[in-house]
């Protein structure tokens, strides 16, 4: 029989990110063209070996695209300019602004695909989304909205919750990821069991060993080693980026100095 185990502790949840025997639970591989199904089963993030190393590449590779045109810098100022001049009225700035960056002007399909993205639940609306962002977008592209969109929003919301007068911007938004990350946990298969393990990020990221401490929000306790945006055989390519979009966004809502 197989079995469900959690990890909590951070050592043990690095080992697992790092060992290839651990692979993302497979998605269905026979969903029809252009729907959530099929994306899911084209992606980096679903993909295991080769499969996953290339398409891993492709994606860093359009990534970086935006480094050259517009740098962490210029991604920050843009939300932050976007966020004003909708008069604080911030969702959908993270994402336009990314989709700006990689040349993609209109994202609007982004929340509706986003929603099933990471979940794998189908809809009608997710397909339709999805259907959209095929005309408008290449792949890679569409994975960077998709895995971005609602992890940015997630930390920009709970970084308000926690916000107090004065605070420096970049603190905030570290402490924010390591104490209260947007993504809880995610999910790996033991290739050689069967067995499935559930990483929760939340607990490795309070884990006492490795934070002092760990449940007092401090923004002061500095860049330490959480788990937030992964970590080992596939983290996210994308830290700068979010970091960058979500700190515009609060520059403009928390007034922080222009940049
Ligand atoms: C605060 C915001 C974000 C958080 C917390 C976050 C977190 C993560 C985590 C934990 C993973 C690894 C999942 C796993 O190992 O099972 C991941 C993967 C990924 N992230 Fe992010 N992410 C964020 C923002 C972004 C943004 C803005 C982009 C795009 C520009 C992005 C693109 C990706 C991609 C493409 C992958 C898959 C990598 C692969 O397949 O090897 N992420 N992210």
């Amino acid at each position: 029989m197989h079995t469900r185990g959690l990890i909590t502790r951070h050592a043990e949840a690095q080992a697992v990110l790092a060992d290839t025997r651990y692979v993302p639970p497979p998605v269905r591989q026979d969903g029809q063209e252009g729907t959530l199904a099929w994306l899911r089963a084209r992606v980096s993030r679903f993909s295991t070996g080769q499969a996953h190393a290339e398409r891993r590449r492709l994606l860093t590779e359009r990534l970086a695209t935006v480094d050259t045109t517009v740098d962490a810098a210029g991604l920050r100022a843009a939300a932050r300019a976007m966020t004003e001049e909708r008069g604080g009225d911030w969702r959908g700035v993270p994402t336009a602004v990314l989709g700006a960056a990689l040349g993609i002007s209109d994202t609007s399909a982004v929340p509706a695909a986003a929603a099933g993205y990471l979940s794998g639940e189908e809809s009608r609306e997710a397909d339709a989304a999805v259907a959209e962002l095929i005309r408008l977008a290449d792949l890679p592209a569409i994975t960077l909205l998709l895995q971005g969109h609602a992890a940015v929003e997630g930390l920009i919301e709970t970084a308000l919750k926690h916000a107090e007068p004065g605070d420096d911007i970049d603190a905030l938004l570290a402490e924010t990821l390591r104490q209260d990350p947007p993504l809880k946990a995610t999910r790996r298969l033991d290739t050689r069991t069967g067995d499935e393990v559930t990483i929760d990020l939340v607990a490795a990221n309070r884990d006492p060993e490795v934070f002092p401490d760990p449940a007092r929000f401090d923004p002061a306790r500095g860049r330490g080693p959480h788990l937030t945006f992964g970590s080992g055989v596939r983290p996210c390519p994308a830290p700068a980026h979010a970091l960058a979009l979500a700190a515009g966004v609060l520059d403009a809502l928390l007034g922080g100095s222009p940049r």
